[in-house]
């Protein structure tokens, strides 16, 4: 059994087996938080070795009363002991829940997790559509704007304003909702982030000093042709259905398009109905389907 590290040395050697393995598929195989959890250190880590060869890595971090993993490994075998390992450590920690990630399609990951005991969790599409934007069905007597006058985000001044809308808009989200300062501006010190990659739009007014929505983008310039992705996008709920979020969706893809960017991406949840009705009406496509398994943990 592998052992629990949060050693530097460790986190850093799970990395460069993540980056390595990613080159050579040519595929994103952490997320994002747990990638910048793991360049922080606050991640904790499982090594997998067989014949004195390492055959994979397990990240995780505490999330809530549970704890949410990703697993990258070069064979199925290596995957269900690093999940082993991790189950166990939670559960000795005592966390309520380990909901474990998939970034590949690869059939032998459901059989996995119904052999240890997950359940199916959520389905996240990753939807594409090529750009220049041509899919917009919308009628040019459309009483809603086609256009938002969004400006680029101004970092300090702005993530209050920032966090309220996104915390606000994403209240039901397990992952998205419920962010600190801390974190988001942890994500702008990404060595990827530019401030003028995300479009902020003030107007109409809020209440609650929030903005009235944004659209975060992100320029993936190491895939060729240049994917553009909308990162994370919402509009202040009490604004909603106004086509502030086409508006802003149209205005994030364009922003990507003059940056170079030839396909927009993004990640919705399935059940995710208003955004998802938004993105194909756009004409977006699903490319592939993340998904997660959860197990709840007894006490131990
Ligand atoms: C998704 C979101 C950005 C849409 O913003 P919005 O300003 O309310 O959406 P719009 O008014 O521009 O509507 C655009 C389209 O979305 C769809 N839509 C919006 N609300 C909907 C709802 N409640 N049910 C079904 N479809 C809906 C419609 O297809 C609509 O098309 P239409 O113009 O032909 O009516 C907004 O609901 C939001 O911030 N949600 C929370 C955060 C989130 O889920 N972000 C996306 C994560 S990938």
């Amino acid at each position: 059994m592998a052992v629990q590290s949060t050693s530097s040395s460790d986190t850093a050697a799970a990395l460069r087996f993540v980056m390595a393995v990613e080159q050579h598929t040519e595929s994103t195989l952490l997320s994002d938080e747990l990638r910048s959890q793991l360049q922080a250190g606050t991640a904790m880590v499982w090594e997998h070795q067989a014949a004195g060869r390492t055959m994979g890595w397990a990240v995780a971090v505490a999330h809530g009363e549970g704890w949410s993993t990703e697993v990258v490994a070069l064979l199925p075998s290596a995957t269900e002991q690093l999940l082993l390992d991790v189950i166990v450590s939670a559960r000795t920690a005592g966390a309520r829940n380990v909901r474990w990630w998939t970034h590949v399609a690869d059939p032998s990951l459901g059989g996995i997790a119904g052999t240890l005991g997950f359940s199916l969790d959520r389905r996240l599409l990753q939807l594409r559509v090529d750009l220049p934007l041509t899919g917009d069905d919308h009628p040019a007597d459309d009483p809603h704007p086609v256009q938002a006058a969004t400006r680029p985000f101004r970092p300090g001044d702005d993530d209050e304003a920032w966090l309220v809308t996104n915390n606000t808009a994403f209240a039901w989200h397990g992952e998205q909702g419920g962010w600190t300062l801390t974190q988001f501006r942890r994500r702008c010190s990404e060595p990827w982030f530019d401030s003028a990659d995300l479009l902020v739009l003030d107007a109409p007014l809020t209440s609650d000093g929030g903005l009235a929505g944004f659209c975060w983008t992100k320029q993936h310039a190491d895939l060729a042709p240049m994917v553009g992705e909308i990162y994370i996008i919402a509009v202040h709920p009490s604004l909603a259905g106004r086509g502030l979020g086409r508006a802003l969706t149209t205005a994030g893809l364009n922003h990507l398009y003059l940056a170079g960017a030839r396909q927009g991406m993004l990640y919705v949840d399935e059940t995710n109905r208003p955004a998802v009705a938004m993105y194909r009406r756009l004409g977006f496509i699903t490319h592939h389907t993340d998904v997660s398994y959860l197990m709840k943990l007894e006490a131990p």
